[in-house]
């Protein structure tokens, strides 16, 4: 069998001209590259979890950005022996629409992966974010699911997040209900803040238990948060995307030189 893709990138931590983040940093050339190591570490970690525990939790984001790389996960063959038979795929967040409305996170996903990936539909997690008891049902289902794990490894193995431009991530808005949560892993947010429709979303504590956490910027357009990021002036009330802090996990940052580089 194939290792699959090696890892194309380079760590840039230590590189002075690229913002200093939370976490490890890698910076790739082009968005193109910025994929491709995302990629690379997204099947190491799922072939890891899967030779280790037997199985694989991804909770995925919606937005724009990660959908080449869901594209890029069906057709490149280095992905080809990625293990969906074993994956159990999870949704970060919802909007509460119906699945087959636009906005839908998981209608794009079950597009992108669902109907081109041979994962068993009992695997699949989508967020019934229209019901009104959607957060309760959709955190029973996380317990009980990841519960058939050893205690110590009941966590998401993998959650690839996305920034919007004034650094929100998953479902959670500056200043809005749903960051204030500590004692349920996933909840409702809506708000002034909250782009609409009102969405559901995983939780800080939820989040920060993962195992592993890829947050995936690119582009000009997020340089200038990225930075804001980088200074330590604002919490995470402010910058959502600050709450992120992993509990004994690891947090990744996958840039470009665009949104790397500082603003001019
Ligand atoms: C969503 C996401 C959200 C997203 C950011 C970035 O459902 O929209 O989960 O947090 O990652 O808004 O979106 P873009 O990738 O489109 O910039």
């Amino acid at each position: 069998m194939s290792e699959g893709p090696t890892q194309p990138y380079e760590l840039l931590d230590e590189t002075p001209e690229f913002p200093r983040l939370p976490g490890h940093v890698v910076v790739s050339a082009d968005a193109n590259a910025a994929l491709d190591a995302l990629g690379a570490d997204l099947f190491l970690h799922a072939k890891n979890c899967v030779r280790t525990f037997g199985d694989f939790h991804l909770a995925l984001s919606g937005g724009s950005t990660p959908m080449p790389l869901y594209e890029r996960l069906m057709i490149d063959p280095r992905f080809r022996e990625f293990p969906w038979r074993r994956t159990h795929l999870w949704i970060v967040d919802e909007r509460c629409v119906p699945f087959d409305h636009e906005k839908s996170n998981f209608r794009q996903i079950r597009e992108m992966i669902v109907e081109h990936s041979d994962i068993p539909p009992s695997q699949v997690h989508p967020m019934l974010a229209d019901q009104p008891d959607a957060a309760e049902r959709y955190e029973a289902e996380l317990r009980e699911v990841l519960g058939w794990r050893e205690k110590g490894h009941d966590r998401l193995d993998f959650v690839l997040l996305g920034m919007g431009d004034e650094g929100h991530t998953a479902s959670l808005f500056p200043h809005s209900i749903a960051q204030t949560v500590t004692d349920h892993f996933v909840a409702f947010n809506r708000g002034p803040t909250v782009v609409p429709p009102d969405r559901v979303t995983m939780t800080y504590p939820l989040l920060n238990s993962a195992r592993f956490i890829a947050a995936l910027v690119l582009g000009k357009k997020k340089a200038q948060m990225i930075h804001r990021i980088a200074t330590d002036v604002d919490n995470a009330s402010e910058i959502p995307i600050k709450g992120i802090a992993p509990i004994g996990g690891e947090l990744r940052w996958y840039l470009d030189t665009e949104s790397a580089r500082w603003p001019s």
